[in-house]
């Protein structure tokens, strides 16, 4: 009987999870803050949409067989934009290019989430849970989400240390408000603090049950919901944190996308600057 090598062992891991992992890019935002008068996900970046930038990187990292985006209703253009990258990733990718739908969001992000969701194929067991607008997302964090979840996670986060000092604040009243606006109340002890981006990972019938106890929120509590691994927390499951990425950078204003413009063309080619 032969042994397996390490490596051989490792890609017949990674190719089971892959057949069972899925990709959700929600892109069905209005972009407001950006101000472009058009979804976020068809703002060009470097000449290219948005999405296109997020499902390239989605494709390459090479962790899922399936890629479910969630698109402003009714939006032709992003359809197609879809149906392009379909065509691209299955010219060069073959048979190992993932399967590529789409489902139509919701008003809010969770919203979309649900939608994509309950569009899985039967058989997914892990999910992946993306923002378009972290268009820049490297390789190496989907990478490092998926082998924390093939390690046992339930769910798994990329976060980054904070650089900023942060202080929680109330408003003033009275004779303060003639001072300034708002008044310090506390100070976050910063080395316990982290920023946190997407791709998060999750065992698919995890977040699913964390989806459906927020199914009954309020417009105020929805609206508090600013990403998954805060359903999953509310349920007592434990959220893993893996190291991020300074690249995976939301594109939220045009700062941000005179940012990702200069990643791009920065010297030594943007997705590989940083692991
Ligand atoms: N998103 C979504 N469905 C919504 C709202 C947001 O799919 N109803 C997606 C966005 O497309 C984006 C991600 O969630 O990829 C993060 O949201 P955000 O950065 O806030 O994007 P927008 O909501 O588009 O921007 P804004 O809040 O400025 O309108
Ligand atoms: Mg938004």
């Amino acid at each position: 009987m032969t042994i397996p090598s390490n490596s051989a062992e490792t890609s017949t891991s990674a190719a089971a999870s892959r057949d069972v992992t899925a990709v959700v890019v929600v892109a069905a935002g209005s972009g407001e803050r950006l101000g472009y008068g058009m979804p976020k996900a068809k703002v060009p970046l470097a000449g290219e949409a948005i999405l296109t930038h997020a499902l390239r990187g989605v494709a390459a990292a090479g962790i899922a067989s399936q890629i479910c985006v969630a698109l402003p209703r009714g939006d032709v253009q992003l359809r197609e934009l879809c149906d392009a990258f379909t065509a691209e990733i299955g010219a060069e990718l073959g048979d190992m290019a993932p399967h590529v739908t789409f489902v139509d969001g919701g008003s809010t992000r969770s919203d979309s989430v649900r939608s994509a969701l309950n569009a899985l194929r039967d058989g997914t067991r892990y999910v992946l849970v993306h923002d378009a607008a972290r268009a820049l997302a490297p390789e190496a964090v989907f990478h490092r989400v998926a082998a924390a979840l093939a390690s046992g996670g339930k769910a798994v986060i990329p976060a980054l240390p904070v650089v900023d000092t942060v202080k929680t604040v109330t408003r003033t009243e009275g004779e303060e408000a003639s001072i300034a606006p708002e008044l310090v109340t506390g100070t976050a002890p910063r080395e316990q603090l982290r920023a946190v981006q997407t791709p998060q990972g999750f065992e698919l019938s995890t977040l699913l049950q964390a989806h459906e106890a927020a199914a009954g929120f309020d417009d105020a509590q929805s609206a508090a919901v600013t990403d998954d691994a805060m359903l999953v927390e509310m349920l007592g499951v434990p959220v893993h944190a893996v190291r991020g990425a300074s690249q995976s950078l939301k594109i939220t204003t045009p700062l941000d996308l005179i940012l990702a413009e200069g990643l791009l063309e920065g010297p030594l080619g943007m997705r590989f600057i940083e692991g």
